[in-house]
């Protein structure tokens, strides 16, 4: 994927998994991946594309779409597929298969800059994902040149709060209930312990 483009105009096609869908077992399984990507990720596109057929949104992008539809009341369904089917593009490449670990020593200065330590921001990380109240999205972004942790509730975006995101942590339960059930905790740390991808926090930085 190029540095900042997630995918371009309608139709809007279901991005390539950058991986097998076994490849982040045992943390995430092929089972879940399936689902995941396979049917929640496919049907945001889908809907995506019958909603905005005829539209004005028809011939934007995602983050066009996004942009435009944020916070409009008339505009919510094409809002929530949108966010969504970029959020999820943008979640497949913040993992990896043997991920986790210590980040690039460039990422590593920042985060410790803002945070102290890499594991004071692992744990801010987990924590804010365990802190959103049902459905959304945790993130790590660079906001007015500051590393920092966000969450998002169900289908927002950083980008609308003018943040830009360089990883995150989908905590919908159809990210984890196959595998872990009610345990948010176990799956939040498994990822950033097991399959985060500091790499693509890297690229994102620009
Ligand atoms: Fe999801």
């Amino acid at each position: 994927m190029s540095k900042d483009k997630i995918e371009s105009a309608s139709p809007h096609v279901l991005p390539p998994l950058p991986y097998a869908d076994n490849a982040l077992a045992p943390v995430i399984s092929a089972k879940t991946i399936g689902f995941h990507y396979g049917k929640h990720h496919k049907g945001y596109i889908d809907n995506l594309n019958k909603l905005v057929a005829g539209t004005e949104f028809a011939d934007l992008s995602l983050e066009k779409i996004i942009t435009k539809t944020a916070g409009k009341a008339d505009k919510t369904a094409i809002f929530n597929n949108a966010a969504q089917a970029w959020n999820h593009t943008f979640y497949w490449r913040s993992l990896k298969p043997k991920g986790g670990g210590e980040p690039p020593i460039a990422l590593k200065q920042k985060i410790e800059a803002s945070f102290g330590t890499l594991d004071a921001c692992k744990k801010e990380l987990a924590a804010t994902a365990m802190s959103q109240f049902g459905s959304g999205w945790a993130w790590l972004v660079l906001d007015g040149g500051k590393l920092k942790v966000a969450k998002t509730g169900n289908a927002d975006v950083p980008l609308t709060k003018g943040m830009k995101p360089l990883l995150t942590i989908d905590v919908w339960e159809h990210a984890y209930y196959l595998d872990y059930q009610n345990r948010r905790a176990d799956y939040v740390n498994a990822v950033l312990d097991k399959l985060i991808n500091w790499d693509f926090a890297v690229e994102n930085l620009g």
